[in-house]
């Protein structure tokens, strides 16, 4: 038996404590004291649970100028992520078993992290044959990939969804209030998709939210948490906890929807450390430096961040911002629990994914540190503390802060 040690955040605390990994990747004891042949000592530094992203693009295929599958998942190793939920808005987009069951294909071997798929059905009917997918993903308005579903689509589409017991994950801004004319700077970018274009559109999910499991992508502030009916879970973004539209991003801070004000991002730091929101998830939306790098109005819309995520939040709980249990719950436990799989805690039975991190190590986040294939973070000098060695179902994947090992991740079985 393989036996990694160090202080375990088991319970919802942290101990000195003995994991002993059996041959299936699976934790297999939990004690004080084991023996095994294999041995690693972590010393001081904290064990957690590794991360579950329930909102990355890594842009495969199709768009891999931008990313792929390769890459972002070594980023996301690198960042303490040991499982990313894939979105549909690749080329040819996943609306149809026969693209989705072609992505599974491309996809297999190449990742080094675990993985999930999502589908975009367009319609009711075509929700049942989408039975390899995790989750599915419903676009109320259009951002990147033109996906946007007929609202009057979307009841009979939830219901499918509710019937097949699967996640249903909605981009949320109302089309009808968001202005004709893009934004030309960060500030405008907010001012015409407002946060009352996505209150809106998560309050009218009130509507659909009795027949399936309804979870809202990338809330950008308060606002948006409070306007989620009873019963909808919501999701909020590291881009808008810890960046806002006065910071000089440009194109590079161009998002959807939108980073708003600085009021509005303390509002949203607030709420969320005190509990509000169920989980963090990056939205890695990675697009090429060369068209962040045109007009502001031309650019399209989203930002790399599944390297950064647990990075910057861990940095906060070192500050004392955050209890560990909040970002642990919000990182790993919370969206495994969404997504159903036997992932984010550590427990007997449960995959050995698992990060080793030491909260004082600190570190300023580089593009070149995170190694996603953009080569560009809007988080660029601001500091994170990175995971010095990552384990996927026991194997490690990340050695002193380094990616080790590519293609072991796999593509999990799909409970409905
Ligand atoms: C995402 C992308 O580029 O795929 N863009 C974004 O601004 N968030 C799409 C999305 O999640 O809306
Ligand atoms: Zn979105
Ligand atoms: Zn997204």
């Amino acid at each position: 038996m393989r036996i990694i040690r160090g202080r375990v955040f088991y319970r919802g605390r942290l101990e000195p404590l003995s994991l002993g990994i059996d041959e299936d990747g699976r934790i297999a004891a939990i004690k004080k004291v084991l023996r095994g042949e294999e041995e690693v000592d972590h010393g001081e530094a904290v064990i957690l649970p590794g991360c579950v992203d329930l909102h990355v693009h890594m842009r495969d295929p199709g768009l891999t100028d931008k990313e792929d599958f390769t890459s972002g998942t070594r980023s996301a190793a690198i960042g303490g992520v040991t499982t990313v939920a894939d979105m549909p808005n690749t080329r040819p987009a996943v609306t149809r078993p026969r693209i989705l069951e072609d992505k599974i294909s491309l996809l297999r071997g190449r990742a080094c992290v675990d993985y999930v798929l999502y589908a975009a059905p367009q319609e009711a009917r075509a929700v049942a044959s989408l039975a390899d997918a995790a989750a599915f993903k419903i676009y109320l308005a259009e951002s990147t990939g033109g996906l946007q579903v007929e609202p009057g689509a979307v009841p009979d589409i939830v219901d499918a969804a509710g019937r097949e017991k699967k996640l249903v994950v909605v981009h949320a801004e109302d089309p009808s209030m968001l202005a004709r004319e893009p934004g030309r700077d960060l500030r405008g970018h907010s001012t015409a998709r407002p946060k009352e274009a996505e209150q809106k559109a998560i309050s009218s999910l009130a509507r659909v939210s009795a027949s399936a499991r309804v979870h809202v992508a990338h809330a950008t502030c308060l606002e948006a948490l409070d306007a989620a009916p009873r019963g909808v879970t919501t999701e909020v973004t590291p881009h808008h906890l810890f960046l806002d539209w006065t910071r000089p991003l440009g194109a590079q801070g161009k998002v959807n929807p939108p980073l708003r004000s600085r009021e509005d991002r303390e509002a949203l730091w607030e709420a969320f450390r005190a509990g509000r929101g169920d989980i963090v998830a990056s939205d890695h939306a990675p697009h090429t430096l060369e068209e962040k790098d045109g007009p502001f109005e031309e650019a399209p819309a989203g930002v790399p961040g599944v390297g950064s995520s647990f990075p910057l939040l861990m940095r906060r709980m070192r500050a004392g911002d955050i209890e560990l249990q909040r970002l642990v719950s919000a990182m790993a436990t919370r969206p495994a629990e969404l997504l159903g799989i036997r992932k984010g805690s550590i427990e007997v039975g449960s995959d050995a994914d698992l990060l080793a991190v030491d909260p004082r190590r600190i570190e300023r986040i580089t593009a070149k540190r995170l190694r996603a294939k953009c080569d560009w973070t809007p988080f660029e000098g601001m500091e994170g503390c990175f995971p010095l060695a990552v384990y996927l179902r026991g194997e490690p994947i990340v050695e002193e802060g380094e990616p080790v090992a590519d293609g072991r991740g796999r593509l999990l079985p799909v409970s409905a």
